[in-house]
């Protein structure tokens, strides 16, 4: 089979590598890609927002299985356009239409598919221009800290947590009266808050039937200790002390299964990931958001650690077959460690040179931003490359991720040192 891959992060280039092993494979395409995704896949590169070139380049490449990476094409329906296409009615796709990629699309859509199917949630109001004031009032009768969501994509920054009141108001104003995410926060979700600690459950399915992935843990703060700036991510380990049998258990029960259930129900057309974002609550799961793609960097944990053949796992899915599938997950701990521009998650430099000291042997090195010029790999964006360590414990993996990192270089590059702190203190 010929795989194409869309997007361009870490979550692609392991995508690619990791379909690439399937003796199912031929060739694997990327598009756009970046400077590493071309050592496992050729890279297409193409403008993946214009539904046509996608189509285009999935017509000139024979491509036979489609899986989309990030999560805008899904909103805005590049597989309602793909599946509209009578030239591709042959072609498998893994990706949610339009109708299921609004679980991450709208906080408010989201919220009502919990509550209608009885998935553990934090309670929460929607609040637009039109009951501000009921907004303010919602915000008094909470106790702090105060979470504010904005109801549409918002690039991972549309959630706002504080402690005081009266910035909880001021967040409230910008966000609907100065409109800071435009129209993604004309609405906002006023959310209770959720104490504990959190974790990432990634479930396949193609809508009916399901495979729960390895979980894992991303740290998205730039600082270590868990502070500063929320990022992209700065690192994710799998799997997490404490998603235990009994915990796991509860998840495929109290959220996995009525999630699968409403989607079902709903009619939504449904192939793909489900990343639920959990907060473990004194043992009881809650459900913190949906996406409708695979997390990064927690695919550059979860894809190494899966043992059974991926390809097969994505064409079942898209097939309707999952239900025929189980899965199986080497028993080894998988970290990485995110290396990222100096600067980031704020303004930050692009096109410096990267080194590589030495032949990085401890770690397989997923890419991010980077990209290729004349035989010269350059950086291309904040969060420039994943070391995934694997290793018979935490402790392990971390060296192994930490000696890769070790041996690259450039201008003003910058990783936490303290990836899987807070799982080493529960004593993993
Ligand atoms: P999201 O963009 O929905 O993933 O939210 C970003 C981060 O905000 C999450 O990873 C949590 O750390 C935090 N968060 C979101 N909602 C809540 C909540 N209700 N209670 C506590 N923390 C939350
Ligand atoms: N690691 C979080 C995300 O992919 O949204």
């Amino acid at each position: 089979m010929n795989i194409l891959v869309v997007g361009s992060g870490g979550r692609e280039h392991t995508l690619a590598w990791k379909i690439k092993q399937s003796p199912k494979c031929d060739k694997v395409f990327v598009a756009p890609g970046n400077g590493g995704t071309e050592n496992v896949a050729i890279n297409l590169p193409i403008n993946i927002d214009d539904h046509n070139q996608v189509k285009s380049v999935i017509i000139e490449n024979g491509i036979d299985l489609v899986v989309i990476g990030p999560e805008v094409p899904l909103v805005n329906g590049i597989v309602d356009d793909l599946k509209a296409a009578t030239e591709l009615k042959d072609l498998k796709i893994v990706g949610p239409a339009k109708s299921g990629a609004m679980l991450e699309g709208s906080k408010q859509f989201a919220k009502d598919f919990m509550q209608k199917y009885g998935v553990p949630t934090a309670g929460a109001k929607i609040i637009t221009e039109a009951n501000l004031k009921e907004g303010y009032e919602f915000l008094e009768s909470l106790k702090p800290p105060y979470v504010l969501k904005a109801d549409g994509l918002a690039a991972g920054k549309g959630v706002l947590i504080t402690k005081d009141i009266d910035e909880a108001k001021t967040n409230l104003t910008d966000l609907i009266v100065n409109k800071k995410f435009g129209d993604a926060s004309a609405k906002v979700l006023i959310e209770e808050f959720l104490s504990g600690i959190e974790l990432s459950v990634f479930v396949l399915t193609d809508g009916k039937d399901y495979v729960i992935l390895p979980a894992a843990k991303d740290y998205k703060r730039i600082g270590e200790g868990d502070t500063g700036l929320n990022t992209g991510g700065m690192g994710a380990i799998s799997p997490v002390i404490f998603a235990d049998k009994a915990f796991m258990q509860k998840v495929e029960d109290e959220v996995v299964k009525p999630t699968v259930k409403g989607i079902a129900e709903e009619g939504m057309d449904y192939t793909g990931f489900v990343f639920i974002g959990l907060m473990n609550n004194a043992g009881q799961p809650y459900v913190i958001e949906y996406n409708v793609r695979m997390g990064d960097p927690e695919t550059e944990v979860v894809l190494p650690r899966i043992k059974s053949d991926f390809l097969e796992l994505l064409e079942a899915a898209a097939d309707g077959q999952l239900g025929e599938k189980t899965l199986e997950v080497e028993p080894y701990t998988a970290s990485t460690v995110i290396l990222v521009a100096g600067g980031y998650p704020e303004s930050y430099d692009k096109g410096d040179e990267i080194t590589v000291k030495e032949e990085v042997k401890s770690a397989i090195v997923f890419h991010a931003g980077t990209r290729k010029d004349n035989g010269k790999l350059l950086t291309n964006g904040g969060r420039v490359m994943a070391m995934t360590g694997l290793g018979k414990n935490l402790a392990e993996a971390l060296a192994h991720s930490y000696a890769a990192a070790d041996q690259i270089k450039w201008k003003n590059m910058n990783f936490r040192k303290d990836i899987g702190f807070d799982l080493k203190e529960l004593g993993q």
